[in-house]
């Protein structure tokens, strides 16, 4: 099938698209020599992983690749590196050394660009401030910034020190980053006065003061101005950043750390009321993310590359600071709201820029389709030769638009299945090699062991939906959950034997064997490819003292992916008015953020139980998307409660 079809009967139909023929002509890889390298990587993972590694720079070179005593792995034993010097030292000398490592544009439109000579001075200087202010290797420091050049400086320079970066996005409110903070017990806090959103300032040192003020760990505050609005600086505790750096040198050698060091903790949602500290390590990461990089972006040294994602999100981790950086490619870093101040801000940025590979998620996608046709045609795209998704299931629909209107038919899109808990992306086409199909990410990547079980751990038949897990350990995978090894085998290990449980549902097409991946089958919802747990919801709503219990689900939504809806049991039988429901959504979004904040509250008098005493989520997730078969309900406790359900919330 080409290009050529059109999109009615491409999407009435499972079609797959050939890479275009430009691109596959002078792509990295062909069909040939992936089949080629995957089968190496299962058959022997020591050669394969060995012989990546040492591309990168050792100080002394590891002993053994892998060491698996399940579910706990060891990646490059005996060897020590650091990932910083990797993904900077190494592209400061040399042909690099005055190219771009970073090209920047902020909101109200200020821009920066900074070679990797540059990045190297900054990215030292800045760790002799955090080595100022007594942070040592294996210290834990909370990053609360905007989408600026100093937040990749900041996790590169505790990367150069051994010291462990917990970044929080920031859109979390100062009760979230309060707890994130506590839990790591971080030493500093590295953050802003504010970060531009939409013309106006969002006041990121104000919920540092406000988290902080519980958090006895925190010893000092070093904080960036950005928008030049006013603070508050404790004295003794706070110290300005640009003041800090200009009382130390500028060179300060890259620590050497064991392969098993840990590089940052990054907390994420789960299924229970309190975020998992995800935790990664040095070595493996650095060569998961330095692979799949290279491999999947086809990067090159003339690449622009612009991963739209927040650092706060391990996609800011992986896909804009650590994997690009390893291979010496140029990214683009943008701070600000897409739509921002125009809803063309993206395409015109790439066309100003020559931006040649964009890697963005599919609600911002829909967002873009339904903005119009109209705004990208005003601007000259050509640049683009590759184009990436990732977060969420892409719609067939939506990977049509993308590839039509801003890939102009021209550019490859890889949609790329992977976690904050692997680390790296698992599943995806290469491009250029692999034919594409919408709506699937594609194959596993090189040295992932990949497959569709059952409930007992029986593969499925292609074809057949089932659970995602990945049957032997890879370079780029968490190591624990960061100070609970129980929770780390319970939550990833446990469900299905000898298997990671990825959490979501998949199925295998038969013809190709690329892997559909269907979203989360546990209680993890996706809202504008943002994860949440539907109890760290319930948590936030039972915390309010007018609320007795709570129930919360996910109802599809056109452009979030997922939209949450909360049941609502007030205490002492009041009756809930949509002032009320107003509070509980704005307690939300300070308990946890605006991304949190439920779209609709319904209030009942009871929940859907069954007579065990479970609630019967699935019950409640038909009622919320308005679907009106409600399936078997004999098990209902109360099957009048349906009614109450039913009725329209706020
Ligand atoms: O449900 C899957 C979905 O996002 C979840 C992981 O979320 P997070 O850890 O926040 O990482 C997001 C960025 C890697 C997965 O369990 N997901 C991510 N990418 C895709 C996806 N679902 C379908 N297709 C994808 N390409």
């Amino acid at each position: 099938m080409t290009e050529s079809n059109n999109i009615e009967s491409i999407l009435s139909s499972d079609v797959t698209i050939e890479p275009p023929e430009a691109f596959r002509a002078k792509a990295r890889t062909s069909l040939e020599s992936y089949q080629e390298k995957y089968q190496r990587s299962l058959d022997d993972p020591q050669g394969f992983w060995g012989d990546i590694a040492r591309e990168l720079h050792w100080f002394t070179p590891f002993e053994q690749v892998v060491q698996w005593d399940p579910p706990f792995a060891r990646w490059f034993d005996g060897g020590t590196t650091n990932i910083c010097y990797n993904a900077v030292d190494r592209h400061a000398e040399g042909a690099r050394a005055n190219k771009a490592a970073i090209i920047w544009e902020g909101e109200p439109g200020d821009t920066r660009t900074l070679t990797w000579r540059e990045l190297h001075r900054e990215v030292q200087r800045f760790a002799n401030v955090l080595r100022r202010y007594g942070v040592e290797k294996g210290d834990r420091i909370a990053i609360y910034m905007p989408m600026v050049p100093e937040a990749a400086i900041a996790m590169l320079a505790c990367a150069r020190l051994g010291a462990i970066h917990s970044v929080v996005f920031g859109g979390f409110s100062a009760n979230a980053l309060r707890d994130r903070i506590l839990d790591a017990g971080a030493k500093v806090v590295l953050t802003a006065d504010g970060a531009w959103r939409r013309g106006s300032v969002l006041p990121l040192k104000e919920a540092v003061d406000a988290a902080v003020t519980e958090c006895p760990c925190v010893e000092h505050v070093v904080v960036l101005r950005r928008t030049g609005n006013d603070v508050n600086m404790t004295e003794g505790r706070d110290v300005w950043w640009h003041e800090a750096e200009q009382q130390v040198e500028l060179t300060c050698p890259a620590e050497p750390v064991e392969a098993e060091h840990p590089l940052f903790i990054l907390y994420t949602s789960g299924t229970t009321g309190k975020p998992k500290g995800v935790l990664h390590t040095t070595g493996g990461y650095m060569v998961g993310t330095y692979l799949t990089s290279r491999e999947v972006f086809d990067l090159r040294d003339d690449d622009l590359y612009w991963c739209t994602a927040d650092v706060g999100w391990v996609t800011g981790h992986s896909y804009i600071v650590y994997g690009p950086l390893l291979n010496g490619a140029t990214i683009f870093m943008y701070e600000g709201a897409p739509n921002w101040p125009e809803v063309d801000r993206f395409w015109d940025m790439i066309e100003r820029w020559k931006i040649s590979i964009l890697y963005t998620a599919p609600t911002a996608v829909r967002a873009f389709m339904k903005w119009g046709d109209q705004w990208p045609a005003k601007h000259d795209l050509s640049s683009l030769r590759l184009l990436g998704s990732v977060g969420e299931p892409i719609n067939p629909e939506a990977w049509l638009w993308y590839y039509r209107v801003i890939g102009g038919e021209r550019c490859p899109i890889v949609d790329t299945w992977w976690q904050t808990e692997t680390g790296a992306i698992m599943l995806t086409t290469l491009p250029g090699a692999h034919h594409m199909r919408p709506g699937y990410a594609g194959l596993p990547f090189y040295g992932v062991d990949a497959a569709v079980v059952d409930e007992q751990g029986n593969p499925v038949p292609d074809g057949t939906g089932g659970l995602l897990v990945i049957r032997r350990p890879w370079p780029s995978m968490l190591r624990t959950v960061y100070g609970d090894d129980q929770r780390y085998k319970d939550t990833y290990w446990s469900k299905i034997e000898g298997c990671y449980f990825a959490g979501d549902g998949a199925v295998r097409n038969a013809a190709d064997g690329y892997f559909e991946v269907l979203g989360r089958i546990d209680d993890v919802l996706n809202v504008s490819g943002h994860r949440l747990g539907t109890m760290e919801i319930e948590s936030a709503l039972v915390s309010h003292p007018a609320v007795a219990e709570a129930a919360v689900v996910g109802r599809p939504d056109d452009l979030k992916g997922e939209a949450v809806v909360a049941f609502v049991i007030l205490e002492g039988g009041r009756t809930g008015d949509a002032d009320l429901a107003a509070e509980l959504k704005a307690h939300v979004a300070n308990e946890i953020g605006a991304i949190a904040k439920p779209e609709e509250i319904r209030f009942t008098g009871a929940l859907p139980k069954t007579r065990s005493g479970k609630i019967m989520r699935r019950l409640l997730r038909k009622i919320a998307a308005g679907d009106e078969d409600f399936g078997d309900t004999t098990t209902l406790e109360d099957p009048s409660i349906i009614a109450q359900l039913t009725a329209k919330g706020f």
